[in-house]
């Protein structure tokens, strides 16, 4: 294991209370450890505000394949993106609704044009983009 620093932390009363009552329902079992998560999180918040920093997202999308080119324009957008693109999962949820999941690594700003094209393509009912890190500038 790393090298571990402790320190204290001065809180409002009050807040520690709904911090931990959180932290409870969440399953942490030491303020430590959600306060490491805390952190991490905001570092990767930090990396995604980088726009030539290289970074990893799960992209999910939800689309009607009945819509007429749907399925030939987002199929499109990805092989024109084949160096960001690591991989992609199709489920067909439904007869009409179709679910898929995309592993982008590249730039912040790639990532996010990307997959701001495939939400905003018409039909798409829902695209959600999940930031995330190469985990190699976190500790
Ligand atoms: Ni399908």
């Amino acid at each position: 294991m790393s090298d571990i620093t402790r320190f204290g932390v001065s809180l409002n009363s009050e807040l520690l209370k709904k911090f931990d009552t959180l932290n409870e329902a969440k399953g942490y079992k030491t303020r430590s450890e959600a306060i490491r998560d805390l952190i991490r999180e905001e570092l990767v918040t930090q990396e995604w505000a980088d726009k030539e920093h290289e970074t990893v997202g799960v992209f999910s999308l939800v689309y009607d394949h009945h819509q007429s080119e749907l399925s030939r324009i987002l199929n499109h957008i990805q092989h024109e993106n084949l160096d960001i693109i690591v991989s992609s999962t199709h489920i067909h949820v439904d007869h009409r609704n179709c679910l898929e999941v995309i592993i982008l690594r590249g730039s912040s700003e790639k990532i996010r044009q990307i997959t701001n094209k495939l939400s905003s393509t018409r039909g798409v009912k829902h695209g959600k983009l999940i930031m995330t890190s190469t985990g190699s500038k976190l500790p």
